[in-house]
């Protein structure tokens, strides 16, 4: 799977919009213009990168917030995949060329994950994930969050 990850810019807004939209995890953002006026703010302070695939096109997003782990860990807080591209193996090249590429410095890296998102977790636990704690009702009343870290290969902060 070839993939190159590029920090977002203005272009890659409504594809980043879709990949949420056509989601289950559609339900945290209220509406199409408020998931883009995220991913604006995102993309300004340099926290929003992009998988490009051999056509140029995206093919997801990566959201983070390189100390949003308890101020000391990079969080990550939005990761998704294009819908078309679900399933081919796009999710697990971006999540590794992420951690290579950006997390470099870093020794964990942070996520949440709903509960009812069987899906994700499981994804995430092939892509050595682990749970470590769970918050009901964080964002969502009645939906749980299960925080999941991973301890990266190359030892640093
Ligand atoms: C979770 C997500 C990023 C996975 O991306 P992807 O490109 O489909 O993942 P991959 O093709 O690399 O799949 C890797 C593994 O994840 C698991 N997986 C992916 N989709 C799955 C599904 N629908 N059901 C069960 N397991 C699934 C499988 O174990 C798969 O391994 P396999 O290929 O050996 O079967 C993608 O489904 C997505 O964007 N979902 C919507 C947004 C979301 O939920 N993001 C996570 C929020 S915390």
């Amino acid at each position: 799977m070839k993939i190159k990850l590029v920090r977002a810019t203005a272009q890659h807004l409504d594809d980043c919009v879709a990949a949420v939209r056509d989601s289950n995890i559609s339900k945290y953002f209220d509406s199409d213009a408020s998931a883009r006026d995220f991913f604006q703010r995102a993309m300004e302070a340099d926290q929003l990168y992009v998988g490009i695939g051999e056509h140029n096109e995206t093919l997801g997003l990566v959201k983070y917030v390189p100390q949003g782990g308890f101020h000391r860990s990079p969080y990550i807080h939005v990761f998704a995949v294009k819908r078309a591209h679900r399933h081919q193996g796009v999710g697990t090249a971006l999540l590794r060329t992420f951690e290579r590429q950006i997390l470099t410095d870093s020794r964990r890296v942070f996520l949440l994950v709903a509960a009812f998102n069987t899906t994700a977790q499981e994804f995430y636990r092939k892509n050595g994930y682990q749970e470590v704690g769970r918050i009901p009702d964080y964002y969502l009343d009645g939906v749980t969050e299960i925080i999941l870290m991973k301890i990266l290969p190359e030892a640093g902060s």
